[in-house]
Parts: structure tokens; sequence; C-alpha cells
């Protein structure tokens, strides 16, 4: 029986799906019956440990060359890349009066470029319907000390969605965004070593909780399902409602 919410069969490319939340999303994915392809940045992230169900490619998203060579890869061998997931990121912490021209490069290069890039290509190569999801932050909406390039970069993201969304919705590309808030991964594990830092985080979150990779995944599965058909331009905060919170 077809769903509204099934994704079984469908060829889903997730860049960064060697860690954290992309690792997640691509679990949800191969769980839901959907062909997987994640990328890392190097080969050695991807030479252990992972679900075989998951197919795995050393691919920065910094080389338009490699995304290009990948995403014909999929499409001489499915006939199509059904959803491309751009999750692939860097942070920063540094302070605005301290971030440097090298740490301003690799975010704009990896975060803004590399999945602009990544867009372009799947426009390409894919002839007529698609689906991409790029993964913003809740810093892009939101200030806190240390997040200031960084939150910018994942701004141009939200807007990048916006645009390609209108632009590419004759073609029925539907392009849409998610913004996480606080998940526990890598990226923020310095953040999260000292208790007391992570308790006042924790408390700073309606929902009481740092958020799991697997709080993502389900929002990426459906956005990619026939349920939102008519989803596009949207930047879907999941943030266990932090952004709403008044700060009075
Ligand atoms: N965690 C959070 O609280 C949070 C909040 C808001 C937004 N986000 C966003 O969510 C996304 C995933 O973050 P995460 O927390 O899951 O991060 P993570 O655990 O640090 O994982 C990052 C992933 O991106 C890959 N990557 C980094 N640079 C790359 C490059 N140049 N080319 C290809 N792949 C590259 C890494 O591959 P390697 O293993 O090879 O390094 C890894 O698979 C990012 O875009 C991040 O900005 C995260």
């Amino acid at each position: 029986m077809n769903s509204l919410f099934d994704v079984q069969g469908k060829v889903v490319l997730i860049t960064g799906a060697s860690r954290g939340i992309g690792k997640e999303m691509a679990t949800a994915f191969a769980d839901a019956g959907a062909i997987v392809y994640g990328t890392a940045s190097r080969p050695e992230s991807i030479s252990q440990g992972h679900n075989p169900a998951i197919q795995m490619s050393a691919c920065d998203v910094r080389d338009r060359g490699m995304l290009k060579d990948l995403m014909l890869r999929i499409k001489a061998t499915h006939g199509r890349v059904d959803a491309l997931i751009n999750n692939a990121g860097i942070t920063s912490s540094s302070l605005a009066s301290q971030v440097s021209d090298e740490e301003m490069q690799s975010l704009f290069e990896t975060n803004l470029k590399g999945l602009f890039s990544a867009c372009q290509v799947y426009y390409s190569t894919q002839k007529r319907e698609g689906c991409i999801i790029n993964i913003s932050s809740a810093s892009a909406m939101r200030a806190m000390p240390g997040t200031s390039f960084y939150g910018s970069i994942k701004a141009g993201v939200i807007q990048t969605t916006q645009a390609l969304a209108v632009e590419w919705a004759r073609r029925n590309i539907r392009v849409n965004c998610i913004s996480p808030g606080f998940i526990k991964t890598d990226m923020n594990a310095h953040l999260r070593q000292n208790e007391s830092t992570a308790a006042q985080i924790a408390a700073s979150i309606p929902l009481g909780f740092i958020g799991e990779p697997a709080d993502v995944s389900g929002a990426a599965v459906f956005l990619v399902s026939n349920a939102a058909r008519y989803i596009t331009g949207h930047n879907l905060v999941i943030d266990g409602g932090a952004l709403s919170r008044a700060s009075f």
C-alpha cells in the first residue's frame, strides 16, 4: 500500500552522513526503505562502523567536480536522484572580533558555496521533479555569542532555499530548509562537556532538553515524502521551542 509518507524506493543523497544529524537521517531513510547514498569529507570518515544499507563515498562539498561525478554515478545507476539533502557543515565559536579570514573562508566554502554548488549540480542532472532539503540552523535567526559568521552563513542558506524554491518550482523541484536548534553531536560536544553549561542550555529550551539527531530525521523523511508535495520554500525549525520563547 502506498502511504502518504512513503519514501520506499526513493533515491536519496545526503551530504555529511558519516556522523551526527546526517548519519541519523541516512539511517531513517534506509529504515523506511529508501535507497540511500551518503558522503563524508574524507575516506577515513567512512572506513568503519557504517550501516551497509547506506552507500558511502568520500566527497568534499567544496569540490564541485566530485559532487558532479557522484550525482552522475547515482543517476546512471537509478535514472534519477529523488532527493538531495545538503547537511554537511562545519562550525566556529569565535567571537565576532576574533573570527579569522581562514574561518570565514572555510565556513563560506563548506556551509554556503558547497551547498549552493550541490544544488546547481542537482538541478543540472535532474530533468524534472526533485526535492532538496538544506540544513540551516536556529543560529540564522537568533544571535548568541560566538555564532556571528556561522549564523550569517546559515541565514544565507535560508535565503538560498527560498530563491531556489521560487526559480525551480516550474520544474517541480521542491526546495525546503530545516533549521535545527541545539542537537547533541560532535559539533557541540565541547559545550556539553561541562555539566552546568549543558544544564543551562537545556533549561533555556522550553521542552527542557537538548535534542538528539533522531529528532531531525522524521522531518526530513516527511519533506521528501508525497505528504509534502505542496511544500516548498519552507524553513522548518526544530529547536524544542527555543526560538518561540520570549527572552524577558
Ligand atoms: N548539532 C547542532 O546542534 C546543529 C544545530 C544547527 C544546525 N546544525 C547543522 O546540521 C548539519 C550537521 O551538523 P552535525 O551537528 O551533525 O555535525 P557533525 O556531527 O560535526 O557532522 C558533520 C558532517 O559534515 C561532514 N562534512 C564537514 N565538512 C565537509 C566537507 N567539506 N565536505 C563533505 N562533508 C563535510 C562531516 O564529514 P567528516 O566526518 O568527514 O568530517 C560530517 O559527516 C550542519 O550543517 C550543521 O551546521 C547542527
